[in-house]
Formats: C-alpha cells, sequence, structure tokens
C-alpha cells in the first residue's frame, strides 16, 4: 500500500534562519501523525539546518535539485553524495522550472536519476506538459517521452522506490489547479505506462504525486481519485500553518 506523500517545494525561498523556524512551527502540529511521509525541500544552503531541525522525526528533507558527477570541476553544482551527507533523503529532479529556465532535459534528468538512485537517496522525477502541448492534445504523448527519456536503463526494482511528481507547468504558480479528474486521467495513464515497461508490481509501488497549485482547500478532492498518492506543494508549502493544513488533510483521506 502506498502511503500518502505529501513534500514541500521551497523553491528560492527562506534563509537558513527562517527554514529552521519553520521547521520549529511543523514539527508539534505533524508529530502524532501516522501514515503519512512529510518531505521539505528547502535551498541547498538550509538542508543540514533543516534536517538536523527534524532529526528523528517523522519528517524527510529532499534537495530540489542535483549534478549526475560525485565530484569534479563543475563550479556551482552540488553532488547527491553531499546532499545525502548535509541530511537530505530525498532529491527533487527535473521540475519544470529547472527544464524552462536552466534547460534540463530528459537526458540530464536520467543522469541525475542515476545518481540519485547509486547514493540510496529517493528520487522525486517531476514530469509535465505545457498549456500548448495540453491544447494540441499533446499531453499523453509528453509524458510518454518524459517518462521514457528519465527512466531509461532503470530497474523495475527501482521503479517500485521512486516518486513521481505530475505537474502540469500550467498549473504551477499560476492558482489554476488541475480538476480532480484530469489529474486522476493522467496518473492512471503514468501508471498503466509503468505497468507496461516495468511491471504491475513496480506500478503498484511507485508513488505517483501531483504539483501545480495545491493548497488547503483542494488536497481533499485530488487525494481521493485513486492513483493520487500526494502532492508536491509550492507556494503553500512555505507558510507552516498551510503545509501543516495539507497534510493533515492528505492523511485524513486514506
Ligand atoms: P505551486 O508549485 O504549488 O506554487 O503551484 C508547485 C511546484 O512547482 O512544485
Amino acid at each position: 500500500m502506498r502511503l500518502p506523500l505529501i513534500a514541500g517545494n521551497w523553491k528560492m525561498f527562506k534563509t537558513v534562519g527562517e527554514a529552521v523556524v519553520f521547521a520549529k512551527v511543523l514539527k508539534p502540529i505533524v508529530k502524532d501523525l501516522q501514515g503519512v511521509e512529510i518531505v521539505l525541500a528547502p535551498p541547498f544552503t538550509a538542508i543540514h539546518a533543516v534536517a538536523e531541525a527534524v532529526r528523528h522525526e517523522n519528517i524527510f528533507v529532499a534537495s530540489q535539485d542535483l549534478h549526475w558527477e560525485k565530484e569534479g570541476a563543475f563550479t556551482g553544482e552540488i553532488s547527491a553524495p553531499m546532499i545525502k551527507e548535509a541530511g537530505a533523503e530525498f532529491a527533487i529532479i527535473g521540475h519544470s522550472e529547472r527544464r524552462q529556465l536552466f534547460g534540463e532535459t530528459d537526458v540530464t534528468v536520467n543522469r541525475k536519476l542515476r545518481a540519485v538512485l547509486t547514493s540510496a537517496l529517493t528520487p522525486i522525477v517531476c514530469i509535465g506538459e505545457t498549456l500548448d502541448e495540453r491544447e494540441h492534445n499533446q499531453t499523453l504523448a509528453v509524458l510518454d517521452r518524459q517518462i521514457q527519456g528519465a527512466f531509461d536503463g532503470v530497474t523495475a526494482d527501482e521503479i517500485s522506490e521512486l516518486v513521481i511528481a505530475y505537474e502540469p507547468v500550467w498549473a504551477i504558480g499560476t492558482g489554476r489547479v488541475a480538476t480532480p479528474a484530469q489529474a486522476e486521467d493522467v496518473h492512471a495513464h503514468i501508471r498503466a505506462r509503468l505497468r507496461q515497461w516495468f511491471g504491475a508490481t513496480a506500478a503498484e509501488h511507485c508513488h505517483v504525486i501531483y504539483g501545480g497549485s495545491v493548497k488547503p482547500d483542494n488536497i481533499i478532492d485530488l487525494m481521493r481519485e485513486p492513483d493520487v498518492d500526494g502532492a508536491l506543494v509550492g507556494g503553500a508549502s512555505l507558510d507552516a500553518q498551510s503545509f501543516a493544513d495539507i497534510v493533515t488533510k492528505a492523511r485524513a483521506t486514506v
């Protein structure tokens, strides 16, 4: 059974001090919540401080990106072993902002995914179509291409362990959330493809979470869909109470 997973993607928000305050506010609110996985993705600079602040708690830390090499002359980059040592257990890969603004491609997503798996971190791989692609009925073809590119050479056992975040680009930061039915259509398609390409067990175990304008007032309807296993939350994860509301409501739907 797939436990719901709610991840907060803080993007380029919060200093170390602000991040620690957030963790201190969140901890007591979610302390007794079982049966839900809670993940925070602070900027690189705050990974260690947040990991220390939530140590021994039911909250895990993710990086928002990484480089695929272990080390080397790559000015400005951070590797999987580095984020792992800093205290992260998850790594977001292929966020649409990285794809659109920083030249991320399916090939680099695949390299990063392999690096993350080698370092025993759990990958959260983001895929999703633009508005133009949706309006031209290319959504499923785009997702198929992203899945095939990202998961090239990845084994069925590895697929079982990972998290896929379906994030329609037109819903990110726009306040325009996919309807639960739109999300479910795509999530069911993703799971069908995983079944076809990696087998039934991998498809059953892999988390497929939704991202794009998730808020406390829409999480319940999204989570009621059978193939929506959680959420990747941007804007609404920046406030501890709003993030805790999303986590609590997601937990209540299972
Ligand atoms: P949003 O961002 O919740 O602000 O739309 C989601 C994301 O980019 O992961």
